[in-house]
């Protein structure tokens, strides 16, 4: 058990709870479809625990060789700035240093002041040199270039 009786378990929540986190903190929805299709493909995954219920969670995705993504990072607004962020980010980056082979390419995409907990795990900009490029598969085939 950790700070404020929250725990950190080393397992990525399920559809629903997953669902439910990301419209909390303010991202993007994704469709059960979407979540049930992706999270079993998650490389490394954890959650944050408090009285049964899921507030906080965190991602590795990836072909676990040559490229890995950080994903999914949330926890609830009223939990927010009292170092649960952090929390998610020292145990993925535990991860990504035990299992990261020499030459692997490891990326984000930071919203907002995220960018400042991501920087204190060694994450630098990639603008000007690279910057990203994405859109949201919407019904239809049809795309969004708000993909927030
Ligand atoms: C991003 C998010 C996960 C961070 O979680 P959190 O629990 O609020 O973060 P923490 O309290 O651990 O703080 C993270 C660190 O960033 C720093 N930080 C945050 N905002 C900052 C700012 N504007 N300037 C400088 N540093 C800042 C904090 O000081 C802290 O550093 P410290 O651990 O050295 O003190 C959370 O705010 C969230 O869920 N946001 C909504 C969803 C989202 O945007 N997810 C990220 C998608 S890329």
């Amino acid at each position: 058990m950790g700070d404020h009786g929250i725990e950190l378990i080393e397992r990525f929540p399920d559809v629903d709870d997953y669902c439910r986190l990301r419209v909390a903190a303010g991202m993007t929805p994704k469709t059960r479809e979407a979540a049930t299709r992706g999270l079993p493909n998650t490389l490394y995954g954890v959650s944050l625990v408090r009285d049964g219920q899921v507030v906080g969670m965190g991602r590795i995705i990836g072909d676990n060789g040559t490229v890995f993504t950080v994903a999914d990072i949330a926890v609830v607004p009223a939990l927010q700035g009292r170092g649960l962020g952090r929390r998610i980010l020292v145990a993925l980056d535990a991860w990504l240093r035990a299992n990261v082979p020499e030459s692997a390419y490891v990326t984000l995409i930071a919203d907002g002041d995220a960018k400042f907990l991501y920087a204190k795990f060694g994450f630098v900009d990639s603008a000007p040199a690279s910057i990203n490029m994405e859109y949201m598969m919407l019904a239809g085939g049809r795309r969004s270039t708000d993909a927030g």
